[in-house]
């Protein structure tokens, strides 16, 4: 198994697996999430791939994409509030669910943690919704640590 940058033509399976996280998203919170895979998240796979604060990695395995990260470099001026930040956040994160638990996932957390020294990012961040009870166990034994929460109530 290796993980690099995306190639265009790697593109159509990395949607595959977008397809799956949509799908986990929408099975945990239905009424945020819309069901299916639109034409419109599909093709959002190329306003990504053009954007040059973005980058999508890819773990191959067998001849095909097991995995993929999408990177975002984000920077925020400094305000009022808070100072400037800059980081990279992972703005989207799977494996193929017939490849869970083989290290494929970290392996990608170390092809980041490279790709982001090397590029002077010295904080990596991520978001994620709270029913995903396995991606909070992955991440945690990655070494991530939640620093800040959203919370709700239903009326
Ligand atoms: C979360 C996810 C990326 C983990 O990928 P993975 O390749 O299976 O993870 P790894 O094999 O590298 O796991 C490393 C360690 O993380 C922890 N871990 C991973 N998945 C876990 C799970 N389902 N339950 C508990 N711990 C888990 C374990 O400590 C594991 O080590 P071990 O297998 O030796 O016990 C994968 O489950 C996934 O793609 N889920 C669906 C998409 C998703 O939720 N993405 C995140 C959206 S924000």
């Amino acid at each position: 198994m290796i993980v690099r940058m995306a190639e265009k033509e790697d593109l159509e399976q990395v949607n595959l697996l977008r397809r799956q996280v949509n799908d986990l998203h929408v099975a945990g919170k239905p009424e945020v999430f819309k069901p299916g895979f639109s034409d419109e998240l599909r093709q959002y796979i190329n306003v990504i791939w053009a954007d040059p604060e973005q980058w999508i990695a890819v773990a191959e395995a067998d001849g095909a994409v097991r995995g993929f990260a999408v990177l975002h470099h984000i920077h925020r001026p400094e305000n009022p509030f808070m100072y400037e930040r800059d980081f990279l956040d992972i703005d989207e994160f799977c494996v193929d669910e017939a490849w869970h638990r083989q290290g494929i996932a970290t392996a990608m957390i170390d092809f980041i943690r490279e790709f982001a020294a090397a590029h002077g990012f010295h904080r990596l961040e991520l978001n994620m919704w709270e029913f995903n009870r396995e991606a909070l166990a992955f991440y945690e034994a990655a070494g991530f640590a939640t620093f800040r929460r959203y919370m709700e109530m239903f009326i």
